[in-house]
Formats: C-alpha cells, structure tokens, sequence
C-alpha cells in the first residue's frame, strides 16, 4: 500500500491520520515539533521533508496561508507524487478568525499545481469542519466532498482515500480540474459566521 504523509499535527491531522493507520494505510506524521500526545502506534513521525519523502500521497494539514511557501520548497521531494491539500488560505480577522481569500482571485489549489508541476494536487475536504473529515455520517443531512485536480488518477487514488474515510460514492462530487478548487476554497468566508450564528458544532456543505 502506498504510505501517506499527513503534514502537521492539529485538528485536522489528528481526525485523518488515524482514520488513514485505522484503514490499513501505512501513515507517517510530518510534524516540526514533538510528536503529539495522540500519536500511537502504527502511526510514526518524521520531519516534514523527511515524511514527505517517505510518502507517495502528501496530506496537507498545515496552515494554508503559509502552504504555497513552505511546500514550494519542496518541489524536488514533491515531484512525482499525489498532494491532497485540505487548508483553507485565507487572511486572518482582527478577532483570529478567517478574514479574507489569500487568493481571492484563485485559489490555494492552483497555486499550488502551478508551484508544483511534476506534483499532482488535488483539493478536498476542505469545506467542512475537522470531524466530519472522517465520519460523515455524524450529520443528519448527507453531506457533499468537492474533489478538484487536474490528473484523473490522483483524483481517483483520492476518491478511494474519501471512501476509507467513509464517504459513499454519492457525496463526492468531482467539480473537474484544479481550477474548480476556487469556488469550494471562497466558502471558507462562510465559516466565521457560521461559527458565530450556531456555535463549533460539525457542519459541511452539502448539494441538495
Ligand atoms: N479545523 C477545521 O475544522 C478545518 C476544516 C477544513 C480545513 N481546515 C484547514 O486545515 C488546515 C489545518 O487546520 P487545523 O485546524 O488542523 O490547524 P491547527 O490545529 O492549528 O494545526 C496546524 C498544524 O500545522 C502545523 N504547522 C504550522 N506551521 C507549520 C510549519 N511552518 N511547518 C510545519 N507544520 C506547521 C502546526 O504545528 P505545531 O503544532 O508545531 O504548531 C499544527 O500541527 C488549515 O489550513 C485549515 O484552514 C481546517
């Protein structure tokens, strides 16, 4: 099985790293400081280069408005290899929330596929909050995953990640090439208020 790099070690790490190992994947943390308390075996950790090298699907769970500098100088370990990037780029509010679109005129996801050209990248996952990611089914309403990349077998390679996750065939929705990632990136600005009307229970776009 191909062994998956999961960069970082926060929210959303923590729901798809072990939903990944609890799958049968082989998963290695990339992580810049200690390893996290929830951390146990058969997870394992290396540095971010180092995972990422190991790997042959990159996960990005790190902050999006500093992805496209930190995973750019990367390209070499990059090259050849499937990147899902699951963050959100936004500028940040005075209150710490998400502000603005880094990229308001694209998106992360294409940023990305232009920094990165042997490097395949695929955006998902991102327009929901952190546990819902690997248990959809912890909303009542069936929720919907935007899948957007230029190559069809990374996105395949990712659709079956989706499905070990637990999304059915029917939620996810393949809105085409990377440039389709523009559109499920801008609902971030949905978010804060989201957040503020209804307080930090799970919620996901869905297509109804
Ligand atoms: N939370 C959600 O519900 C949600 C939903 C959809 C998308 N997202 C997106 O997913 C991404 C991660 O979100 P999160 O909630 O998991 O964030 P988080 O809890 O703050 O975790 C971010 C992780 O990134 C690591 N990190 C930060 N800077 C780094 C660097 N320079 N090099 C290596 N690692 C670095 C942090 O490491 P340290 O522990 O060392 O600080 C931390 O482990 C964000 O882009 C967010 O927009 C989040």
């Amino acid at each position: 099985m191909t062994r998956i790099a999961v960069l970082g070690a926060g929210r959303v790490a923590s729901v798809l790293a072990p939903a990944l190992a609890g799958a049968g994947h082989p998963v290695v943390l990339g992580i810049r400081n200690a390893a996290p308390e929830w951390l146990t075996e058969p997870l394992t950790h290396a540095s971010v280069p180092e995972a990422v090298h190991a790997a042959g699907i990159v996960i990005n769970a790190t902050p999006g408005e500093t992805s496209l500098d930190r995973l750019s100088t990367l390209r070499t370990e990059l090259a050849g290899k499937i990147l899902i990037d699951v963050t959100n780029a936004t500028v940040r509010a005075r209150d710490g929330m998400p502000g603005g679109l880094a990229y308001p005129n694209s998106s992360l996801g294409q940023k990305l596929q232009q920094a990165l050209p042997e490097t395949r990248v695929v955006k998902t996952l991102n327009t929901m909050l952190f546990p819902v990611m690997a248990n959809p089914g912890l909303l009542t309403i069936p929720a919907t995953v935007f899948v957007s990349g230029d190559d069809a077998q990374a996105k395949q390679a990712t659709q079956n990640l989706l499905t070990d996750l637990g999304w059915r065939s029917e939620a996810i929705l393949d809105l085409g090439g990377i440039e389709t990632a523009r559109g499920p990136e801008a609902m971030i600005l949905l978010v804060p208020d989201l957040l503020k009307a209804r307080g930090f229970s799970p919620f996901a776009l869905t297509i109804a």
